[in-house]
Formats: structure tokens, C-alpha cells, sequence
């Protein structure tokens, strides 16, 4: 029972000693009460006082005041009221409650010896049930804070999934529930040869703002984490400049010298994982907490400044022993975070180096594309951030998160994956023929060209037959020479007019007059097979593909290579990607729609209708097809040109105007890396 530093005072009116002679007592002082109302309004609470007061019932001053007067904090008293019977029956319930005892006749020094004894140990016995239960509150409000705190880092813990932002949260949160000045966390890693080390992976000091780089430390007992980490013991240390040979570690003051700091008290708990494997240490240094006082704001880690070596002395004390096992808790709790984050980053890296090798694979097939998605994502992910940066105001609205770009990128490896359901050779036909029909197509004419020859060498040679058998000299032989001449330069014009019709520029002659004139002169050509069979130089399929306006493919060729869209969203649609990437398959599913609603496969319109992601990677898109120097039958637009083009197409509302001004002022295409172009370049 708490005994010191307690004021023990006897006060009494001179009426009331009148009937009562108070006995003296080493035990406590004996004061006259004048007004008691005037002594006590001005009694102050900052010491401990124990009250034993005797009244009169004549006493002009009312119980309920002196009560109310004293209720200050560490003043308790007792009254003992003298007077008669009479008096004592009309007391009303409040202040019957208010009086500890009521003498009726003169008490002898016995019985007021007993009373007053009785009156002080009471009040000793008040002050300290009134401790206990302010302790005990005070231990409930800690844990429901505590409780609290476990609660935010877990909800604040499973959320976060930025590596670096989550050892940066468990830190700060360790710090607020200890009060922590300084704190570092240390995780377990293997290294090459697979020996484990401790690397310091991230500190935080309030008091002083100081610089932190990784290093390494071996794991063992030499250093106090090493020790932590290796025996999995916590480690509370009142003064870490206090310990002693006998202590099973050794403070290092290398740091404190260095950056003019002092470690004091030291908290140092090991992180353990699911399966109690110690993945990690969480260092904290210097517990800033005024303990139970009525000072404490909960925030001292980052409200108490340590600067002067005073501030080290006075304000830094050892860490509350019930921090040992919150903050286990707390270590077990980032533990497992960290550990759910790595094996999510693994996954996800695991996902990305397949999307990738699946890409360099289906992209390998021809090396005419080869880069084309990997310079498409980066583009992407290039105007997401120049988006993100941009002061314009037609963007301005839009902020691409984290997640954001990783979608857009997921979205931009992806948009072409549909071309392996498609014929190879359709993407690399260069002309309208394909190499083999063309082939057949010149195999043809040289034989119209050898039979024509033959033909007429055959008439001279019967000319000549026939003037020797008739014993005259020969006739007409110059005029079969001279058409034969004239028809075998025909059929070269003819195979020189097919090999340039074959060629996909676009020029002022119209195919389909080039071609019937073609046709008219080959049907004016007689030639006929080994078999005596017609020969038929040109077949309808040869004859549609010559008729190709534009480009080398014809309608059903076009088709197919669209469809590679439809491919790419049925086969992205499978992949069963978490919510934060839903879009993914309709982003990459629109790559070839335009706005003026001349695309595919949808033909959609407007931007309404065409998610901005799928705006972005069009135009990602049309600068790879423009600007790209491996594709097969043409050579890379200069630059310049490809901006000049790329604006003419804006300006024709067939890609988004704002995101190619936009690239053009963010130069988006000097930051694509070098090494996704091929080196043929
Ligand atoms: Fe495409
Ligand atoms: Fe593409």
C-alpha cells in the first residue's frame, strides 16, 4: 500500500472541538478550520492529501460545497459530523452519504483515536483501489490500441503490394506503436552460393535526417539483428551502451559516431513467416513514450525531437515490455505480407516471362514483325506516363495508376498474339503472287515464248524443205523472221507487263485495263500444251490477285489477317486475369478500330466507343508498321514522314488527334529502347 509523499491533515472548527478533543498524532497535522468553504476552494491537487474533517452541526457551511470543493485529483477526506440526535435524523440520504461518522455526545480520545485511524486508513485504501483501477484502464485502453494497431497493419499490410512501400510501412508502424526514434529492418537473403546473409534493406530516424544505403551483413551472432535473426530471441535492451561482456551481444557505435546520434534503448524482434522460418529483423531504437502519463499522444515517434544529448537522456526510455509480444506479432504479421508479396511477384514474373516467351515465339515464326509487341508495349506504356505528366487539357483528366500501365502493357505484349492462327505466308506475301505462283506464272510465259520461236523456226524450216524439194530458192523467209521477232518481243512485253502488275505500288493505270489488255494479247498468242491441249497462261485466281488496288493482299487474304484480332480477344478472354486487369482483352481486342468507324472488326465509332487504351495502341501500332524497318515489302518510312502521316490520319479523325499531338511533343518515339529494334537496321 502506498504510504509516501501523502499530506495527512486533521482539520476542525472551533465548535466541533468543542464537544470533540482531538487526540495529536505524529500521524498527520491538526489544523483549526475557520470557513471551511474558503480553505478548500483554494486547496490545489498537485499533491497527494488526506483529509480528515470534523464539523459542527451549527457550522454555517453546507456538505454538499466542501464536498465539491475537494474533488480534485489525489485529495480524499472524510467528515465526521458533531451534533444531536435530532439533528442526525433530519440529515437528508446525500449528505448522509457525504458524512464517514456522526458523534452525538463528547467521544473520548479512544474512540476518536479509532476514528480518525480508521478515517486515513480508508482513504489509503480509496487511493489505492483508485491506482489499480486507473492502471487497469489504462492497460485496457493500451490493449484496445494495440488491438487497433494490429488491426490497421493488417488491413494496411495485405494491401499494399509495392515491395519497397510495404518494408517502408512496417517500419513507420512499428516506430508509432513504440514510440521509436530510429528504426531499420534487416531481411534474410541467399546468396549466389547459397549462403544466407542479412541485408539492411531500409532505416528511418526521426530526430535526424540520415542517409541509409543497403549493405550486407553475415548472419551470425556478431552483430545484435545477426543475433536476433539467428536465435529468433527478442531483444529489449535498456541502454545498448550498457552492456556488458556477460550480455550475448555487443553494441557497434560505428553508426551513432559517424552520424553524431546516440542509441539508447534498443527493441530488436525477428520476422517469422508462416512456417517460423525467420525471413527478417525489425531494429527500434530509442522509445520516445512518456509511458502511462496523462502526456502521451500515441505519436511520440514523430513528435519528440532528440537533439540535444539531454534530449537522449531525459526523453528516451526502454521499451515497454508489452511491446515484446505486440510487436512479434506486429514482425509476424509484415512477415507473412512479405513473404505473400514476393510469392505474388513471383507469380507475376513467372506470368510475364511466359507472356513474353510466348510473344518472341510466335514473333520468331516471321522475322519480318519480329520486336513489333515489345516495341508496341513500351510505346504504350511511354504515352501512358506522358499522359500522366501532361499539363494539356484534353488529357488532363486522365491519370494512368500503376496498374494501370501494367494492363496497357499486358494488353500491348498481347494485341497480335492471334496472328498464329494464321497463315504465315499470308503475312509475308510481299506481291500479289505469291513467289511460287509467280514463278509459275514466268515458267508459263517462257514456254509461250520457246513455243512461238519453235513455231516459227518450224514454218522456216518448212519453207525451206519445201523450196528445196521444188529445186527453187526459199520465199518469205525474211517476213517470218521479222513476226517472229515482233511476236517474241510481244510475249517479253507481255512477261515484263505481268511481273510489274504483280508489284504492289499503286500506280495511275487501272489493274483491270492493264490486265484485259494483257489478256487480249496473250488470247491473240496461240499455244498449246505438250498434250496438244490449250496452254492457259493466267488463272482466275492469278487474274483476281493481279487485280489488287492496293497492297498485296486480296479480299479473303485481308480478311484472314484481320481475323487476328478476333484470335487475340478469344485467346486473351481465356486467361482468367484478375480484376485489376479485366480490360485487358477488349483493349487489345480494339487495336484496329478507328474513329471514323473504317476499322475492325467492329467497325466502331468515336471515342466513345473505343477505350483510350485501344486509341493509345493503335497509334503505337501504326508508328511500329510505319517506322519499323522489317517488313517485307517495303523499306521504313523516314521519320518525318511518319509524324506527317500519322498527323494527315488525325486530321482525318481515323486515330485520336489529342494522343498523337501528344506523342509528338513527348517525342515518345526517342524513348523506345534501341535494343527492341533488330540489329539489321
Ligand atoms: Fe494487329
Ligand atoms: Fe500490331
Amino acid at each position: 500500500m502506498q504510504t509516501e509523499s501523502i499530506q495527512r491533515t486533521l482539520y476542525i472548527t472551533g465548535k466541533a472541538m468543542e464537544s470533540c478533543a482531538v487526540p495529536a498524532s505524529p500521524d498527520y497535522r491538526i489544523e483549526t478550520l475557520g470557513d471551511p468553504d474558503l480553505v478548500f476552494s483554494g486547496a490545489s491537487g498537485e499533491t497527494t492529501r488526506h483529509l480528515v474533517i470534523f464539523l459542527h452541526e451549527e457550522d454555517e457551511c453546507t456538505l454538499a460545497k466542501i464536498e465539491s470543493t475537494l474533488v480534485k485529483k489525489g485529495t480524499f477526506h472524510r467528515i465526521i459530523l458533531v451534533g444531536s440526535e435530532s439533528s442526525l435524523a433530519a440529515l437528508d440520504e446525500a449528505d448522509r452519504r457525504r458524512i464517514m461518522h456522526f458523534i452525538t455526545r463528547p467521544a473520548g480520545a479512544v474512540e476518536l483515536a479509532f476514528l480518525i485511524h480508521k478515517a486515513f486508513s480508508t482513504m489509503s485504501e480509496e487511493q489505492w483501489f483508485n491506482a489499480e483501477r486507473i492502471q487497469y484502464l489504462e492497460t485496457l485502453t493500451d490493449m484496445r490500441q494495440d488491438q487497433e494497431d494490429l488491426i490497421t497493419i493488417g488491413r494496411s499490410l495485405s494491401t499494399e503490394k509495392d515491395p519497397d512501400k510495404l518494408l517502408r510501412s512496417i517500419l513507420m508502424l512499428s516506430k508509432k506503436i513504440t514510440g521509436a526514434d530510429a528504426g531499420s529492418i534487416f531481411i534474410v537473403e541467399e546468396g549466389e552460393s547459397k549462403e544466407k546473409h542479412l541485408r539492411f534493406k531500409y532505416s528511418h530516424t526521426f530526430s535526424k535526417n540520415l542517409p541509409y544505403e543497403e549493405f550486407v551483413l553475415a548472419l551470425n551472432r556478431n552483430s545484435i539483428a545477426g543475433y536476433v535473426a539467428v536465435t529468433g530471441n527478442i531483444l529489449n535492451i535498456p541502454d545498448v551502451y550498457k552492456l556488458s561482456k556477460d550480455d550475448p551481444v555487443a553494441f557497434n557505435s560505428s553508426f551513432d559516431r559517424l552520424h553524431n546520434y546516440r542509441s539508447k534503448s534498443m527493441l530488436v524482434i525477428p520476422m517469422r513467416n508462416h512456417v517460423d522460418e525467420i525471413i527478417g529483423v525489425i531494429q527500434l531504437i530509442n522509445s520516445k513514450e512518456y509511458g502511462n502519463s496523462s502526456r502521451s499522444t500515441g505519436n511520440e515517434a514523430f513528435e519528440v525531437v532528440l537533439s540535444t544529448p539531454e534530449d537522449f537522456e531525459v526523453k528516451v526510455v526502454q521499451f515497454s515490455p508489452r511491446y515484446e509480444k505486440l510487436m512479434e506479432a506486429v514482425a509476424s504479421q509484415a512477415a507473412i505480407a512479405l513473404e505473400n508479396n514476393r510469392m505474388l511477384k513471383q507469380i507475376q514474373t513467372q506470368f510475364e516471362e511466359f507472356v513474353k516467351a510466348s510473344v518472341t515465339a510466335i514473333e520468331s515464326r516471321d522475322v519480318a514483325t519480329s520486336g513489333h509487341s515489345f516495341r508496341v508495349a513500351e510505346f504504350c506504356k511511354e504515352m501512358a506516363r506522358a499522359i500522366n505528366n501532361d499539363s494539356g487539357e484534353a488529357l488532363s483528366c486522365v491519370k494512368f495508376s500503376d496498374t494501370a500501365i501494367k494492363e496497357l502493357e499486358y494488353a500491348a505484349l498481347l494485341h497480335d498474339f492471334g496472328k498464329v492462327y494464321i497463315d504465315l505466308a499470308i503475312f509475308q506475301k510481299a506481291k500479289k503472287l505469291f513467289p511460287k505462283e509467280l514463278d509459275n506464272l514466268i515458267l508459263k510465259m517462257d514456254y509461250l515464248y520457246r513455243y512461238t520461236e519453235m513455231q516459227y523456226v518450224n514454218h522456216e524450216r518448212e519453207q525451206l524443205e519445201r523450196a528445196l524439194a521444188q529445186g527453187r530458192a526459199p520465199e518469205g523467209l525474211e517476213k517470218i523472221r521479222e513476226q517472229k521477232e515482233l511476236n517474241l518481243d510481244r510475249i517479253r512485253h507481255i512477261k515484263d507487263r505481268l511481273v510489274s502488275l504483280n508489284e504492289p505500288t499503286v500506280t495511275d493505270e487501272d489493274p483491270e485495263v492493264v490486265l484485259a489488255n494483257i489478256l487480249k494479247e496473250i488470247e491473240s498468242i496461240e499455244c498449246r500444251n505438250p498434250d496438244g491441249s490449250p496452254l492457259i497462261i493466267l488463272t482466275d485466281h492469278e487474274k483476281t490477285n493481279l487485280l489488287i488496288r492496293r497492297g498485296s493482299l486480296n479480299p479473303d487474304e485481308r480478311k484472314e489477317i484481320e481475323s487476328h484480332v478476333t484470335h487475340t480477344y478469344n485467346f486473351v478472354s481465356r486467361i482468367p486475369w484478375p480484376p485489376e486487369y479485366k480490360n485487358i482483352p477488349e483493349i487489345a481486342a480494339k487495336h484496329h478500330e478507328m474513329l471514323d468507324g473504317t476499322g475492325y472488326p467492329s467497325g466502331l465509332k468515336g471515342a466513345d466507343s473505343i477505350p483510350l487504351q485501344a486509341r493509345i495502341m493503335a497509334i503505337a501500332d501504326i508508328f511500329d508498321a510505319l517506322s519499323a524497318t522489317d517488313r517485307p515489302y517495303k523499306k521504313a518510312v523516314p521519320l518525318e514522314k511518319t509524324l506527317a502521316i500519322m498527323k494527315e490520319e488525325a486530321k482525318r479523325h481515323k486515330i485520336d488527334e489529342a494522343l498523337v499531338d501528344l506523342m509528338i511533343r513527348h517525342r515518345i518515339y526517342e524513348k523506345i529502347h534501341k535494343d527492341l529494334f533488330r540489329q539489321a537496321e
